[in-house]
């Protein structure tokens, strides 16, 4: 019954996610509805972002992990995975790299791992890509007045995001100290019951919730962000996810299609509840269903960052751009080296494992043409949400 305009950030209630989840997607679903859904968010980050798209360069600088979650491909008893970790200085290399290809933020993501030398390599990593970076901009701005970076740069050198999974408060405390400003962690299902169901009983539900708390608490802009498709997975689950993101305050989503990696107990679910089904039609259901969470993500909290994930491309070749035009703003090439790519598979068919920082940097900025969006080079890119709570 209630209107809305172009750009209106709504207001929408558990039930009603459902309700819309449900529509679009069951049965033969409604095409109408979709295009309705998927304009509205389009209408939404165009009012907050414009043609803006954001790039994070992501640095998987090691898949060591000691928790075992049911469904990655670098879970702890996961045989076949190689283990490695970079040595810092060439995780710095990659981070000047990003710094002097105007990327903005500097994504660092690996495996889990609570040790003492673990923290001691993040904190001299995040303080040296700040340090090199903030003196390669100085430099910059000293040579060319006229700086040749925005004047709406958030601040100097790289932003610095952290995807390292769960650590006590006062570590987080450390790396918040040792200068990182951004923080992802997701919760991978906002029902507790599911997540218990996909994780190993050691790693509770509640820790992942208490970890974004005290992320936000000392002042990380945190993303967070789930799987859509997991075995045992409802629309009312779905829904609820867009919910937590919005009582968490969530300033960054990310959200993928669950894609099976063989040896893993969450394939042997999915196998059984879905094994019956053509597996291709399936999984681009999956990556429909993904846009239309980042869509509703979009229409309801408006002005947050939303990622287009890679493993979106997984399913489809175009999948990320697709999801560009259906709520998401943001887009993270993958800067690791090409010789670690490999090792570095949470899951069959990740894409680009053969490719260099290069390729994917020309790749992604051509792509983006193709979907009427724009870089928007060497700015920070932080979430409008981070100040302006609607
Ligand atoms: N399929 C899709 N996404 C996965 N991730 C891990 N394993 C898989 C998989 N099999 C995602 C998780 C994690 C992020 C780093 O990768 O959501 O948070």
């Amino acid at each position: 019954g209630t209107t809305f305009q172009p750009g209106d950030v709504l207001d929408l209630s558990v039930d009603q996610m459902e309700a819309l989840l449900k529509a679009t997607s069951t049965g033969e679903g409604s095409k109408v509805l979709d295009n309705a859904l998927f304009a509205h968010a389009e209408s939404v980050s165009d009012r907050f972002f414009g043609k803006d798209v954001y790039y994070r360069g992501i640095v998987e600088f090691s898949n060591v992990c000691e928790n075992d979650c049911g469904y990655c491909g670098i879970r702890k008893h996961q045989r076949r995975a190689r283990r490695y970790t970079m040595p810092r200085e060439e995780v710095v290399e990659v981070a000047e790299w990003a710094f002097k290809h105007r990327m903005g933020t500097l994504m660092l993501q690996s495996g889990e791992l609570n040790t003492p030398q673990r923290m001691a390599y993040l904190e001299d990593v995040v303080k040296s890509v700040k340090e090199r970076t903030i003196a390669l901009d100085l430099e910059e701005r000293a040579e060319n007045p006229e700086a040749r970076r925005p004047a709406d740069a958030t601040g100097l050198g790289l932003c610095v995001a952290l995807s390292v999974g769960e650590l006590p408060r006062e570590q987080f405390a450390q790396l918040r100290a040792a200068g990182a400003d951004r923080y992802l962690l997701r919760i991978e299902s906002s029902n507790p019951e599911l997540y218990a169901s996909i994780h190993p009983p050691a790693q509770k539900w509640e820790n992942r919730v208490r970890c974004l708390r005290d992320l936000k608490d000392l002042g990380f802009m945190i993303g967070t962000g789930v799987m859509v498709g997991l075995p045992g997975q409802t629309l009312r689950d779905l829904a609820g996810d867009v919910m937590f993101f919005r009582d968490l305050g969530a300033d960054m989503i990310g959200m993928g299609p669950y894609i099976t990696e063989a040896g893993t107990p969450v394939a042997d679910m999915w196998e059984a509840e879905f094994g019956h089904l053509d597996k291709k039609k399936h999984m681009m259901d999956m990556l429909t269903l993904t846009t239309r969470m980042n869509a509703l993500a979009r229409v309801t909290l408006g002005n947050v960052n939303i990622a287009a994930t890679t493993a979106l491309q997984a399913i489809d070749a175009v999948g990320r751009e697709v999801a560009l035009r259906r709520g998401a703003n943001v887009l993270m090439p993958i800067l690791t080296p090409t010789k670690y790519r490999e090792h570095y598979t949470l899951y069959e068919g990740k894409p680009c494992i053969t490719d260099t920082a290069e390729e994917c940097q020309k790749c992604l900025n051509a792509r983006l043409s193709m979907v009427d969006k724009r870089l928007k080079p060497g700015v920070w890119g932080d979430p409008p949400s981070y100040r302006d709570r609607l």
